[in-house]
């Protein structure tokens, strides 16, 4: 296969998406431990709009954007086993999480933040960080795994996995929120899904979700939950609302039940007292992402139960911005993505 000389990628001045800047660079040739990656697709979170506008920690001046993408191998370095090229993969979100819990050092190597990200062209990825994709999904759909559904996965079978039976409250319908969702209702769980909006919710309702609630028009969103729980409340909320939700998640969660506490879409001042804490003795447990070994573990249940990443829109290379302003919309259900291959 003949390789460019040069490559075009997506990098950021803190200044916003709109200011993303689309420039050339030298493809550099994988060391020997590293595989080069053609990619294919490329999918966004809200992390990107933060890293965008410079608000996120830790970002590398300049920084190639984007965390999360799926391709082909083209090169495999003299050192690599076990990869080979053809094969289609996924690199980990944090490269160097392998297993077990992360540290400081290991957050360090996330891609699209400290180190560069993967919203270009081709890229090398050290061997350690792959995941095939599995059989059944399209590089646009392995695209999403990486962020979105590694953080549902890992929320939902922590400490404490999720077990059939169990009831999974779903803040909202963006990427986190409906991998949520789907892997609650493939752990054989009865889940209720809020959202601003009812058509989204009748997307929630199409996949599965048992029960839905429009938090616009029904502000006291928790006291719903209690009553479709018969007062009980629910064993886990996927709390991505943050500071504008916690109160309620709270309310709305059994006694000793877990809050896997992962977003802070929802502006507010609202907390939780250690006597709310307390006298519930909820488990609040902070998730970030995940592991190369949950990623698999992640991928041979989505395998098992035939699991399919919804995908709102994808976009072309050069739309990337306007990608970038649909997901900044809240307008989606589920993932944005951008097509990077044409072919
Ligand atoms: N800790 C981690 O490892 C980790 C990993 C991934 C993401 N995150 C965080 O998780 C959050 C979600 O990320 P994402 O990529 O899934 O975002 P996203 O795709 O942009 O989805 C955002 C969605 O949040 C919902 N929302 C907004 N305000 C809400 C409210 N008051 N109550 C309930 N839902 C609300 C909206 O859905 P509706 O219109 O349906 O209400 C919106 O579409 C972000 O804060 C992100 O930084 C954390």
């Amino acid at each position: 296969m003949s390789l460019p000389k040069t490559i075009r990628e997506y990098r950021s001045n803190g200044e916003g998406y709109q200011n993303l800047m689309l420039v050339e660079s030298l493809l550099e040739l994988p060391k020997s431990t590293e595989v080069l990656v053609k990619i294919h697709a490329v999918s966004l979170q809200y992390r990107d709009l933060l890293v965008a506008s410079g608000h996120y920690r830790g970002i590398k001046p300049n920084v190639v954007v984007g965390s999360d993408m799926a391709g082909k191998i083209v090169i495999a370095g003299a050192e690599v086993k076990g990869w080979k090229a053809g094969d289609r993969v996924c690199a980990n979100f944090s490269l160097d999480h392998l297993d077990g819990d992360t540290t400081a050092e290991i957050f360090a190597t996330s891609l699209g933040g400290p180190v560069d990200g993967v919203l270009r062209e081709y890229m090398n990825v050290p061997s350690h960080s792959l995941v095939h994709i599995p059989e059944h999904l399209s590089y646009e759909e392995g695209s999403t795994l990486p962020c979105a559904a590694l953080t549902a996965y890992n929320a939902l079978n922590g400490p404490k996995p999720i077990k059939g039976g169990d009831t999974v409250l779903i803040l909202g319908t963006g990427g986190v929120s409906i991998f949520g969702l789907q892997i609650a209702l493939a752990s054989g769980a009865e889940v209720i899904v809020t959202s601003s909006s009812d058509e989204k919710l009748k997307v929630a309702q199409q996949i599965g979700a048992h029960h839905i609630i429009n938090y616009t028009t029904t502000p006291n969103w928790d006291q719903e939950v209690l009553k479709i729980t018969g007062g009980r409340g629910v064993d886990h909320t996927i709390e991505v609302g943050g500071p504008g939700t916690i109160t309620k998640s709270s309310n709305a969660t059994r006694m000793v039940g877990y809050i896997h506490v992962v977003g802070r879409v929802a502006e507010g001042d609202s907390g939780v007292s250690t006597l709310e804490i307390t006298k519930k003795a909820h488990i609040y447990r902070g998730v970030l992402i995940g592991s190369v070994a949950q990623f698999n573990a992640m991928n041979r249940l989505f395998k098992a139960r035939n699991i399919k990443p919804v995908i709102d829109k994808v976009f072309s290379f050069e739309q990337a911005i306007d990608a970038y302003a649909h997901l900044e919309s809240q307008k989606h259900v589920g993932k944005v993505v951008i097509k990077v291959s044409k072919v």
